[in-house]
């Protein structure tokens, strides 16, 4: 299976130019790296200002482009949102939805993190949707269920994250034992087993891991307990780290 390592810059850098200078020192270092892109995707999530010109930076490489979030509707009055055809067009392949810090600062609720769901397949975008689930799996098939209700049947095209908000550098990056994350990521699984409506085989569910991912860590986080990869913040920034990360999960 295809595993994935994904750069959420969050709301870096200040400037087109640092952003640019990023995405090619990551684009240079990534073309002497030795694997192949059906072995890992790698994807960058740029803040929307600098996604048109890193896509142009982007083309013939390995490096997939995403957006961090769309809003759900695709046209129309809505000040200050982004449609995901527009995300479409800039050539996202993938897009954020429901990362903590907009639960916590934008007050975004299930029932808009279903919706923004629904805009993203529809618009042929492939959703990274965010998780951190009750440790009950009836209370966590229930908020899995409101999170996908009406598209139970593209859990297989959907890569979900585990992401205590705890575990996040700059939240005080408090990561929870390889114990707990098995544990989180079994129930996560049985629960999308429980909510969709075909046979699921744990196989076809895409998990990764978020929170505090360095170089030394990735390994822990993601081959270790049987996860496919990792999404990656502050580190993603420093081109060597992420450089490093890709290297340490890759070999
Ligand atoms: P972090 O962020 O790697 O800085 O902890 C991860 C995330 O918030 O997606």
């Amino acid at each position: 299976m295809n595993k994935y390592l994904f750069a959420n810059w969050k709301m870096n850098p200040e400037s087109e130019q640092k952003a640019l200078e990023l995405a090619k020192a990551i684009r240079e270092g990534i073309s002497q790296a030795s694997f192949s892109p059906s072995q890992l995707t790698v994807a960058i999530f740029p803040p929307f200002p600098w996604l048109d010109k890193i896509r142009e930076q982007l083309k013939n490489s390995f490096l997939a482009l995403g957006a961090q979030n769309i809003f759900w509707e695709e046209r129309g009055a809505y000040t200050g949102e982004v449609s995901p055809l527009m995300v479409k067009d800039l050539g996202c392949e993938y897009v954020l939805i429901g990362h903590s810090e907009r639960k916590i600062y934008l007050k975004e609720t299930p029932e808009m993190l279903n919706k923004k769901l629904s805009a993203a397949l529809r618009a042929n975008l492939k959703p990274v949707l965010f998780l951190n689930p009750p440790e009950d799996l009836g209370e966590a098939t229930a908020y899995l269920q409101k999170l996908l209700q009406g598209n139970e049947v593209n859990i297989p095209n959907v890569v979900f994250v585990y992401e205590p908000p705890e575990a996040i550098s700059t939240q005080g990056g408090k990561t929870p034992s390889p114990e707990k994350i098995t544990k989180i990521s079994s129930l996560i699984k049985e629960a999308l087993k429980n909510i969709s409506p075909s046979d699921l085989s744990s196989e076809m569910i895409v998990l990764l891991y978020g929170g505090s991912v360095n170089k030394e860590n990735v390994r822990k986080f993601t081959t270790e307990l049987g996860l496919d990869g990792a999404v990656v913040g502050s580190k993603s920034l420093d081109p060597e780290e992420f450089l490093a990360i890709i290297k340490n999960y890759v070999s």
